[in-house]
């Protein structure tokens, strides 16, 4: 069975606290000088936490951000003009082609995108297409709308100059989780609380192996894209916001007390998307503002393999306008 490296909350967020005082050994080389004028930033997840405060950020730093969420929120708080919101929920397949078609559409070419959306749930929950929902949010839209922006060229390969950017948002919490389990991929069964928080840090394991196979994939000549992970450390966001009451209190006390405010927590993501000295690289990891190895799991290419081949499987049953950019 598949697991994660945490089956309780309070001892998954007490993880956090010593995240929260870990030396940040490339802190100082964040900059206010590192600018995203005439760039376009694409960040699921926008409307909360950390996607919130990376879209005010990049839009600062003088980018047209592309906040896209599934709740709205009134586009003059960001103080920009250059900031739009657009429907986008990575539970429901469809949305995800509508969205992709719609920048399409009106000819958007994203620079950066931040793949920040995540969901943890108290327990399973079954989508309209038959998975699981933090399967789904988590893992499988953002293969889903990956490959539908390069399909689609809203995402560029090659030829740009500075290269387009995928940024990955994970958790250190992946390490250690399991190697993937095939019996359970793709497959709905109901779970509580326990399997929920395993499978939150599992899933990341699986993202970050997506996130490697597919530069694994993509840069066979050099580097045409750059897709990089991150973990932001703790943040003090609404990620909790589905758990049961009283545990609900309990983490957002700990949150309150010791987690980082969404604001800081974004420094390393924008570090990490917008400095000189992570241009041209790919397959990188940070956990915060520390370079860092991910899970040794991750960077097995038949694990790269298989996962690819079990996910171009499982979306050529479910999803009808699978598009696959890199076989
Ligand atoms: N909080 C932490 O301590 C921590 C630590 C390490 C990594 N992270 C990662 O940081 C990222 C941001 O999380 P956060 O802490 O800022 O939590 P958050 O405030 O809950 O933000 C998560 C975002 O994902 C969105 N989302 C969830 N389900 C979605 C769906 N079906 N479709 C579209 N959007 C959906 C949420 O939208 P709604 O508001 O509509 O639900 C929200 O905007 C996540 O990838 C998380 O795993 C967080």
């Amino acid at each position: 069975m598949a697991e994660g490296r945490f089956t309780n909350p309070v001892v998954a967020s007490l993880a956090g606290v010593k995240d929260f005082f870990a030396k940040q050994e490339l802190a100082s080389r964040f900059s206010d000088n590192d600018r995203a004028d005439d760039m376009t930033v694409l960040i699921t997840g926008a409307n909360s936490g950390l996607g919130f405060a990376l879209a005010v950020e990049f839009a600062k730093r003088g980018a047209r951000v592309i906040m896209a969420g599934r709740s709205k929120i009134p586009e003059k708080l960001s103080g920009s003009d250059t900031v739009e919101m657009h429907y986008l929920d990575l539970s429901k397949i469809d949305t995800i082609h509508h969205f992709a078609q719609s920048l399409a559409d009106q000819a958007i070419q994203i620079d950066i995108c931040i793949l920040n959306a995540a969901t943890a749930l108290p327990g399973s929950r079954q989508t309209a297409s038959g998975q699981d929902e933090m399967f789904l949010v988590n893992y499988l839209s953002n293969v889903i709308l990956t490959q539908d922006l390069l399909s689609k060229s809203v995402l560029r390969v090659k030829g740009t100059s500075p290269i387009s950017k995928i940024i990955f948002i994970s958790s250190d919490s992946h390490q250690g989780a399991t190697y993937i389990d095939y019996d359970e991929f793709g497959t709905y069964f109901e779970y509580g609380v326990s399997k929920g928080i395993s499978n939150y840090s599992y899933f990341k394991l699986v993202l970050n192996t997506y996130a490697t196979e597919l530069s694994r994939r993509i840069n066979t000549n050099g580097i045409q894209l750059s897709i990089n992970v991150i973990c932001p450390g703790p943040v003090a966001s609404n990620i909790v916001k589905e758990a049961p009451w009283l545990l609900r209190m309990t983490l957002k006390g700990i949150f309150r007390i010791v987690f980082k405010s969404p604001s800081k927590a974004a420094r390393p993501v924008v570090y990490l998307a917008l400095s000189p000295d992570y241009e041209g690289t790919t397959n990188e990891y940070l956990h915060m503002f520390n370079p860092k190895k991910m899970d040794p799991k991750v960077y097995e290419s038949e694990e790269g393999e298989k996962l690819w081949e079990r996910s171009m499987d499982l979306l050529k049953v479910i999803d009808e306008d699978h598009k696959v950019f890199v076989s």
